[in-house]
């Protein structure tokens, strides 16, 4: 066969100059789409339809895309411990997938700073002492009240006591402030969420456990206690929650 009747002729074929114009402003368009918090004006999309075929797949795609990664579209997460470290990069993160975002912590000084980059209509800031039920259960209120329901409840917030290497040497009041906060703030935080997603039942919650719920000798005896006891409330309160169809879960991050 000759090359030329494959070819048309002896014609090479190309892409019209303004069809792949078209092709690389669509294109462009899809991270524009993207930030623009997924409303794609149905106007661009026949306009890609009618003018280049390729461009309006192209276009989808990128929609699709989008859908698939905005995951928290219309959701209401309740973070403790979000004004730094792993809550507020949480809290931005949540918020990048389109939910609600309901800040919870002791930094009061932090309250703008952490609000407005998330955007201040989708956010908003709570002094809450994760330690005191009475401030998680006004703050687990006012989400409610605020953004209409609760669906996210992470509980976030810990401290992590002085390494101090030998039993001998830990004061039982330090060992009791270490649970008190980080074994207290996730009981409470379980026990409010619950109180607001069973009803609805629908809802996750999460906690912060640590690598010390599952491997001695990485932190100090009461942190490495109380990270354990998340870990145990987590899986009894699955149990009782998974009716509801609620989830209970908690991670163990590792510096
Ligand atoms: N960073 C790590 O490597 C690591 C590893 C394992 C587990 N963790 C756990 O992850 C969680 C977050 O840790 P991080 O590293 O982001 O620490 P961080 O100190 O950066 O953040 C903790 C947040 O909790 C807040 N907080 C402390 N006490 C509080 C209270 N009583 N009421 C309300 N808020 C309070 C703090 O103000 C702070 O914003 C903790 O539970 C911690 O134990 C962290």
């Amino acid at each position: 066969m000759e090359r030329g009747a494959a070819t048309g002729g002896g014609r090479r074929w190309t892409v019209p100059i303004p069809s792949s114009l078209i092709h690389y402003f669509t294109c462009l368009l899809s991270p524009i789409v993207y930030f623009s918090n997924f409303k794609v004006p149905l106007f661009d999309l026949a306009f890609c339809y009618f003018s280049n075929f390729r461009s309006f797949i192209c276009l989808l795609n990128g929609t699709f895309l989008v859908y698939i990664k905005r995951k928290l579209e219309g959701k209401v997460a309740l973070i403790t411990g979000g004004a730094s470290g792993i809550g507020e990069c949480s809290a931005k993160l949540f918020a990048e997938h389109g939910a609600k975002i309901v800040i919870a912590d002791i930094q009061d000084q932090l309250d703008h700073a952490i609000c407005e980059p998330i955007g201040l209509s989708n956010s908003i800031y709570i002094h809450c002492d994760v330690a005191n039920e009475e401030d998680v259960k006004n703050t687990v209120d006012i989400a409610v009240t605020t953004f209409g329901k609760l669906n996210i409840m992470f509980n976030n917030a810990g401290i992590l006591d002085f390494y101090k290497e030998r039993i001998i040497d830990n004061e039982k009041t330090d060992f009791e402030r270490e649970l008190s906060v980080n074994i207290t703030c996730v009981f409470v935080g379980m026990k409010h969420a619950a109180r607001v997603m069973v009803p609805a039942r629908a809802g996750s919650i999460i906690s912060t456990a640590s690598v010390a719920s599952n491997i001695g000798g990485m932190a100090t005896h009461a942190y490495t206690c109380a990270k354990h006891v998340v870990t145990g409330l987590t899986k009894n309160l699955a149990v009782e929650l998974g009716q509801f169809g609620i989830r209970v879960n908690c991670l163990s991050p590792y510096q």
